[in-house]
């Protein structure tokens, strides 16, 4: 009896000491709140301005593709370093004032406690629940990186990609097929410029003018808005402020934005899983949820490998 007692013991002690695994409960103790701030600050943002929410999710997803989950995608660029935000990769990410605001909240409830990595993941998660998409839970604990590089940034997809690019990409970062086509799914949300897929609606190959695997009726509406020139915006579906299916149903209907988004209707292995999921709502955002959490354990640093930055936008 008593060495069972001392066994649990030293297992709890082991667990107390061992404060560098992700967990759902990390800021328990030192920022009881902190889930309860980053919600507050989303809701508030996605009042303001629904698009948003494609932002905040695309964060978190150029964040953990590029050097792991560290928040290096919001380092600002200094006079001797460029960081990975000036990319051209970059193309547009936006959120960052609502990380700032919530980062500034926490700051005064538990200073220097909470990881601006963290308050990506959580607001990412969010964001796609206040947008009609599933809740999951966030293991907590990463911490900052150090390095923000504009050259990192070519781990990032580009929208020209075919599946079978896309599938040794996403599987060289632990994703199975499934996975990508459940991460793909983000493209419920948001919008992209027409600079992304403009190279589908003219001169498209020696043999088409516009891509072949887009609806010409839709290629053509994409022409008149995108005369406006290369930063006119086009939502990825019909309803770029819901997490829904209606992106899945576009692919199906040949009307997948970009090259990347068709392609996953192109090849007959990932076809199914499209046509799985336009089926079935839950199988979606189960799977979506599972690949998320994959998705924000990415390299993540742990202990001394990282800090937890005071400004997101600057190193300690
Ligand atoms: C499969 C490979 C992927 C490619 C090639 C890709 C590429 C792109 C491109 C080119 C844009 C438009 C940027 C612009 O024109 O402003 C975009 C937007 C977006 N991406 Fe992806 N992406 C991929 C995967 C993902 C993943 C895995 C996520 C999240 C889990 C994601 C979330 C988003 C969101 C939410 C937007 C809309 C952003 C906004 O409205 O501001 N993407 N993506
Ligand atoms: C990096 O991007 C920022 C924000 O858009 C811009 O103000 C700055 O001029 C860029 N820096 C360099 C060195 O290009
Ligand atoms: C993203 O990259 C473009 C092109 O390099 C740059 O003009 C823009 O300022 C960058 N945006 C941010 C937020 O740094
Ligand atoms: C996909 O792209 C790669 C690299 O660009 C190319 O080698 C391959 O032939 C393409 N596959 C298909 C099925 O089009």
């Amino acid at each position: 009896m008593e060495l069972l007692l001392l066994i649990k013991l030293i297992l709890l002690g082991v667990q107390l000491t061992n404060v560098d695994a992700l967990t759902p409960n990390y800021y328990a103790m030192s920022c009881p709140f902190a889930e309860f701030i980053v919600r507050n600050t989303v809701s508030q943002a996605l009042r303001d301005d629904p698009s948003l929410a494609g932002g905040l999710l695309r964060l978190h997803f150029h964040d953990c593709f590029v050097q792991g989950c560290d928040a290096s995608v919001l380092i600002d660029s200094t006079g001797d370093n460029m960081a990975e935000k000036n990319s051209t990769a970059n193309l547009s990410l936006r959120g960052y004032e609502v990380i700032d605001q919530a980062k500034q909240f926490l700051e005064s409830q538990c200073p220097g406690v909470v990881s601006c990595a963290d308050i990506v993941a959580m607001a990412a998660r969010d964001a796609v629940y206040m947008a009609g998409g599933p809740y999951y839970d966030v293991a907590k604990g990463r911490k900052d990186g150090r390095r923000s590089k504009i050259q990192d940034t070519i781990n990032l997809p580009p929208p020209s990609l075919n599946s079978t690019a896309l599938i040794q990409m996403f599987g060289q970062h632990g994703f199975s097929v499934q996975d990508l086509v459940a991460l793909a799914g983000a493209h419920t949300l948001g919008v992209a410029r027409c600079a992304n897929f403009k190279q589908r609606l003219s001169n498209f190959d020696a043999n088409n003018d516009v891509d072949p695997t887009l609806d010409s009726n839709y290629a053509r509406r994409l022409s008149r808005t995108c005369s406006a020139g290369d930063d006119a915006q086009v939502g990825f579906d019909f309803t770029s402020n819901r997490f829904d299916l209606n992106y899945f149903y576009a692919l199906q209907g040949r009307m997948g934005l970009l090259a990347s988004d068709q392609t996953l209707y192109s090849d007959p292995q990932t076809q199914m899983i499209v046509n799985g999921y336009a089926m079935n709502q839950a199988r979606f955002f189960n799977d979506f949820q599972q690949a998320m959490v994959k998705m924000g354990s990415l390299d993540v640093k742990e202990g001394n490998e990282g800090e937890i930055r005071l400004n997101c936008r600057r190193v300690n």
